[in-house]
């Protein structure tokens, strides 16, 4: 006899818009992997709290892998080749963390991506990022992959206008959000993250951002 399942998984109650995929777990197979090379990336590159142009520090500490880096100042938001605090080019993408994209974009029907910048978003209990459009890139034909990791978070994923009331996903660590095609540039954020304590990554909640951010333009922005 069919049996309903009694606990599904949580992406299975939300219809996401068309072009975005929620991975539960998907990040699981390369988990120690991938707090590696994350420790290495942030002795290289420590996590800072950038400012934005209109003069706040973020509530997110953020460094960068990979060719290129996105970063925010008094001057605004855009991507460059060398980590500002240091001067230095970013640290490189590591191999996990690009088997890790090719593996979820694949599975959400993007084959075929090249990231070249790795956003790594730190937050602390409290931190939050307000709903925004992911638009520094240089064209939008490639997918956005995002890789949860460490204390769960309320992801807010909207339309393509601001005023739409985004949607609530309860992301936890291993999940994997890919959006891309029509849903490119939606609005999207996270709520506040509540206190708690995860085994392996303590207070905290890493957020991955991979993205094809380039080339640069010639001057630089
Ligand atoms: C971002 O939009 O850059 C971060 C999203 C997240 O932390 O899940
Ligand atoms: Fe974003």
């Amino acid at each position: 006899m069919f049996e309903p399942e009694l606990f599904p998984s949580a992406s299975a109650l939300l219809p996401l818009p068309p072009g975005v995929t929620w991975l539960e777990g998907f990040a699981l197979d390369w988990e120690d992997a991938l707090i590696g090379a994350l420790a290495q990336i942030i002795k290289a590159a420590p996590l800072r709290h950038m400012l934005t142009p209109g003069g706040q520090r973020m509530s997110v500490a953020m460094t960068n892998c990979g060719s290129l880096g996105w970063i925010t100042d008094r001057h605004g938001y855009r991507y460059a080749a060398l980590d500002p605090d240091s001067g230095r080019p970013w640290p490189a993408l590591p191999e996990v963390i690009r088997e890790l994209a090719a593996a979820a974009s694949l599975a959400a029907g993007y084959p075929s991506f090249e990231p070249d910048a790795c956003l790594i978003n730190c937050y602390a209990p409290g931190a939050r990022m307000s709903l925004h459009q992911d638009r520094d890139e240089r064209d939008f034909s490639a997918p956005i992959v995002s890789v949860s990791l460490g204390l769960p978070a309320t992801f807010l994923f909207g339309g393509l206008t601001r005023r739409e009331r985004p949607q609530r996903l309860p992301l936890a660590h291993g999940d994997v959000v890919v959006w891309g095609g029509p849903a490119r540039l939606a609005y999207h954020g996270v709520a506040p993250v509540a206190d708690g304590r995860h085994p392996k990554l303590g207070r905290q909640r890493i957020n991955l951002t991979l993205r094809r951010a380039g080339p640069l333009n010639l001057n630089g922005n």
